[in-house]
């Protein structure tokens, strides 16, 4: 495995999974899917987010009028699946810790969906790193600082990279402007598979 880059203070692995390891991915999540189906979520004030999502593992993350939060089932009350061991693999190759994941967050991204800059802080450890990885169309990713004020910078993630926010930059403020539309064809109906491995507790 070759070293990461470092974007802004994440570690980047630019095309870590090849095509082959992206398409067993994508088969996995799809079976995720089936046994959780993907939702809209809504935010606490009402207004439902452009991308869809469901999860895997011991925890999913949900958001709805009462705000956002992990839960151990998803909303139609079935148990989220367990995490794929492809995805697990992942974690393992570049977390560089022992604890597995609790929450495999799959969000799916048509054309025009985004993500407003966030930070992912509803976690209860910040020395366990989140690990993302891109599958699908290309993606304007934005990464700051830890105040939202602060400067940004922009990078394209592509199809099978994989970024690790870790140290400081683990509670960096980060989104998604836009995507690229047809720019891979590992999913055949376009689109973008974003995938977010977290400790939770
Ligand atoms: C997220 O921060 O939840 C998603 C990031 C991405 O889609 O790459
Ligand atoms: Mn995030």
């Amino acid at each position: 495995m070759t070293a990461p880059l470092d974007f802004h203070g994440i570690r980047l692995y630019p095309g870590l999974i090849d095509r082959p390891a992206q398409e067993a991915l994508v088969a996995a999540l799809r079976r995720v899917a089936e046994a959780a189906p993907m939702f809209h979520p809504e935010t606490r004030f009402g207004k439902k987010m452009s991308v869809k999502m469901t999860s895997a593992g011991a925890f999913g993350w949900v958001s709805d009028r009462r705000g956002y939060r992990y839960e151990p089932r998803h909303p139609s009350g079935v148990a989220w699946p367990p995490i794929p061991p492809e995805v697990l693999a992942i974690w393992r190759q570049v977390s560089g810790v022992d604890r597995a994941p609790e929450c495999c967050l799959v969000n799916y991204y048509s054309e025009s969906a985004r993500m407003g800059l966030h930070q992912d802080i509803d976690e209860s450890d910040f020395s366990m790193p989140v690990v993302s990885i891109s599958l699908g169309d290309d993606a304007l990713f934005r990464v700051g600082g830890l105040a939202r004020s602060d400067p940004t910078a922009s990078t394209w993630l592509h199809s099978g990279d994989v970024c690790v926010l870790a140290g400081e930059a683990r509670r960096a403020f980060h989104g998604i402007d836009r995507l690229k539309p047809g720019t891979s064809t590992l999913l055949p109906q376009g689109g973008r598979l974003n995938v977010t491995l977290r400790v939770v507790t």
